[in-house]
């Protein structure tokens, strides 16, 4: 695991979108698994700058995200489709066809959870997976649990995990229950993992999750057993390892 700590949330986003710059460039077909929330928005806007500026080209791209509400329309000013489009893939050159996210309307999610598991197995390896933490763990949106499901499923949000993201809707309530994700074993196939975690709030469970037990009651450290980890910190949420 390469663990790399920042001063400035600048240099972070400029770091977190060179490395994706970098493999775009050198690898103008690869596969991006991409996540949503606060985490990733600063990295999203340099790569946009970055595409702006001509220095990249995302054509040939395809996208995963990692994870989608259920019950809300893609058009929800929360949904994690909209989300992506406002933020990354509405604002460069990706194919529509190629950005792909679970459908948290489908009738059958179950079937749904069984496709996008498909898809991912189809298109073959990730080549980066680009991940936050949640405040308990969660990676995706894998809640803390005795035992963790291995591929693409529907879960139950933690209250923790709902008021979290509170901030992304009009009132608490509107929070659904429900997600659609990537399950832990479809996280770890991916070629090289991008962890990103800025806070303080977040500075004990990085600790936990990097440098404490293996245990699904913190899925992020079953990251610990991924050979290739990059890690991209600020100092507030990095304060704590030693
Ligand atoms: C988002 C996702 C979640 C978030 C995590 C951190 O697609 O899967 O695991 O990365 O909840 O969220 P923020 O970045 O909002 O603190």
């Amino acid at each position: 695991m390469n663990i790399l700590t920042f001063q400035t949330q600048e240099a972070l986003n400029k770091a977190g979108a060179g490395i994706i710059t970098a493999l775009v460039q050198t690898n103008p077909k690869a596969r991006l698994g991409l996540a949503t929330g606060g985490t990733p928005v600063g990295i999203y806007q340099e790569l946009v700058d970055a595409y702006k500026a001509g220095t990249v080209s995302f054509q040939g791209v395809s996208s995963f995200n990692l994870d989608e509400y259920i019950g809300l329309e893609r058009s929800h000013e929360a949904s994690y489709y909209r989300f992506m489009q406002e933020q990354l893939l509405g604002h460069i050159d990706i194919a529509p066809e190629r950005c792909h996210i679970p459908n948290g309307m489908a009738e059958d999610l179950d079937a749904e959870c069984r496709r996008y598991e498909q898809l991912l197995e189809d298109s073959g390896q990730i080549d980066l997976q680009l991940l936050g933490l949640g405040h308990n763990g969660h990676i995706g949106f894998n809640e803390p649990d005795v035992a963790l499901t291995r591929s693409t499923h529907v879960v139950q949000l933690r209250e923790q995990t709902r008021e979290a993201n509170a901030r992304f809707f009009d009132t608490p309530e509107q929070v659904p229950v429900q997600a659609i994700t990537m399950g832990v074993g479809t996280i770890l196939k991916a070629k090289m993992i991008l962890l990103v975690v800025r806070g303080k709030d977040k500075a004990e469970i990085v600790k936990q999750a990097l440098q404490g037990p293996i245990t699904t009651e913190c899925p992020a450290s079953l990251l610990q057993t991924h050979p290739h980890v990059v890690v991209l910190l600020d100092q507030e949420a990095g304060s704590l390892l030693v």
